[in-house]
C-alpha cells in the first residue's frame, strides 16, 4: 500500500511541475485526487480493514492525502500569481490626467481657508444614531423639523445622516472650549429626484464655541469662504430662517448664477439658490454637551457643497454629480 502511494504520488508531482495553466491543472486534480481517482479508493478500501490495519494505513492516507493537496494547492497559487508583463512597444502611450471631483475641489477650497482662520477640520460618521442626527440638536421625537429631512433608517437600529450637523455634538463632546471646527461629509435624504435634488449629496459642517461671539463673526466667516470659493464678490442675501438647533437662525442664499438671478429650473424659477443654513448655537444644543449657555456662546453653519459646486461651476443637473462619468468629470482641475 505504502509503495502505491508513494508511486501516485510521484506520477502527480510529474504532472503538476509540467502543467502550464489553471484548467489542466484542474483536471489533474480530479484525477489524482476526485471520487473516481485511485486514491479515494485506497481510502475506501479503509473499511474492508481490520482494526489494526486501520490505525496503521488511516492515519498514513490521510497524512499523504494532504500532502498532495497541498502540492496542488501551491501550484494553483503560483499559476495564478502569473501575470504576463510583456507589452507591445509599438503602441502609443496615452497617459490622460486625473482631476478632482468639483466637490472635493470646493470642500478643499472651504477648508483651506476656514483653516487659515483656525478651524480644525473633522470628519463625522455617515451611519449615525438618533441622539446625535436629531435628539442634542434640540430636535425630539415629534419635532415636526424631522419631516424636512427624510430619514433612511437601517436594520441595527441607527440611520443615516441627513444632515453634517450632528458633528457639532461629537466635536463638544470630545473637545475643550474654545472650539473652530469644521466636518466636510455626505449626507442622506430619502428625496425625489430632480435638478436640484438627489438623495446623496454633500454638506460642510461649521462650529464656534468661545466666549463673546456674535452674529457679526458668522458673517465674516461666510463672507471669506463664498469669497475664497468663487474668486469675487458674490450677491447673497441672508433671511431669517428656522432651524431647531440655532436660535436666532438665518439663510443665506445666493444669486443663481445659472441664469443670472433670471430664473431656471436650478433655482426653480426664483432666481436665488439656498447655499448655507446658519445661525447661534441654540442653549439647549450648549447644555446638552454639558456647556454652560450663560458664559459661552457660539454660532454653526451648514454649507450645500453640492450646491456651491453647482453654482461655481455652473452646472444645472445635480445629477451628473454623482455619475461617475469621466467625460464630465475630466473637465474639471484644481485651480
Ligand atoms: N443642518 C441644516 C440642514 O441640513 C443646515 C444648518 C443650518 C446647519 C443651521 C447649521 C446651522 O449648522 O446652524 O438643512
Amino acid at each position: 500500500m505504502e509503495e502505491k502511494i508513494n508511486d501516485l504520488i510521484l506520477m502527480a508531482k510529474k504532472e503538476i511541475s509540467d502543467v502550464t495553466k489553471e484548467a489542466d491543472l484542474l483536471n489533474i486534480k480530479s484525477k489524482y485526487l476526485g471520487k473516481k481517482s485511485e486514491f479515494n479508493a485506497l481510502l475506501a478500501s479503509l473499511k474492508d480493514m481490520s482494526s489494526e490495519d486501520k490505525k496503521v494505513f488511516g492515519p498514513l492516507l490521510n497524512a499523504r492525502k494532504k500532502e498532495l493537496e497541498q502540492l496542488f494547492n501551491d501550484k494553483f497559487d503560483s499559476l495564478s500569481c502569473k501575470i504576463d508583463l510583456s507589452f507591445d512597444e509599438s503602441l502609443p502611450i496615452n497617459i490622460t490626467k486625473g482631476s478632482l471631483h468639483p466637490v472635493t475641489i470646493v470642500a478643499k477650497e472651504i477648508t483651506d481657508v476656514l483653516k487659515r482662520m483656525g478651524f480644525t477640520v473633522l470628519k463625522g460618521y455617515e451611519m449615525e444614531d438618533d441622539y446625535h442626527n436629531f435628539e442634542a440638536l434640540n430636535i425630539p421625537k415629534d419635532h415636526p423639523a424631522r419631516d424636512m429631512q427624510d430619514t433612511y433608517y437601517l436594520d441595527n437600529g441607527l440611520l443615516l445622516r441627513t444632515q453634517t450637523s450632528g458633528d457639532q455634538i461629537h466635536a463638544m463632546e470630545k473637545y475643550d472650549l474654545p472650539l473652530r471646527i469644521c466636518s466636510p461629509g455626505r449626507v442622506f435624504r430619502n428625496e425625489d429626484l430632480d435638478a436640484s435634488h438627489e438623495n446623496t449629496f454633500f454638506q460642510i459642517e461649521g462650529m464656534v464655541v468661545d466666549k463673546n461671539i456674535k452674529v457679526e463673526n458668522l458673517i465674516y466667516v461666510m463672507r471669506e469662504v463664498l469669497k475664497e470659493v468663487f474668486h469675487q464678490d458674490v450677491k447673497v442675501r441672508l433671511r431669517p430662517g428656522f432651524f431647531p438647533f440655532t436660535e436666532p437662525s438665518f439663510e443665506m442664499d445666493m444669486s443663481c448664477l445659472i441664469c443670472g438671478g433670471k430664473g431656471c429650473s436650478t433655482c426653480k424659477g426664483g432666481g436665488w439658490i439656498e447655499l448655507i443654513g446658519c445661525g447661534m448655537v441654540h442653549p439647549n444644543v450648549l447644555k446638552n454637551c454639558g456647556i454652560d449657555p450663560d458664559v459661552y456662546t457660539g454660532f454653526a453653519f451648514g454649507i450645500g457643497l453640492t450646491r456651491l459646486a453647482m453654482m461655481k461651476y455652473k452646472i444645472s443637473d445635480i445629477r451628473y454629480l454623482n455619475s461617475g462619468d469621466l467625460r464630465f468629470l475630466d473637465e474639471f482641475e484644481i485651480e
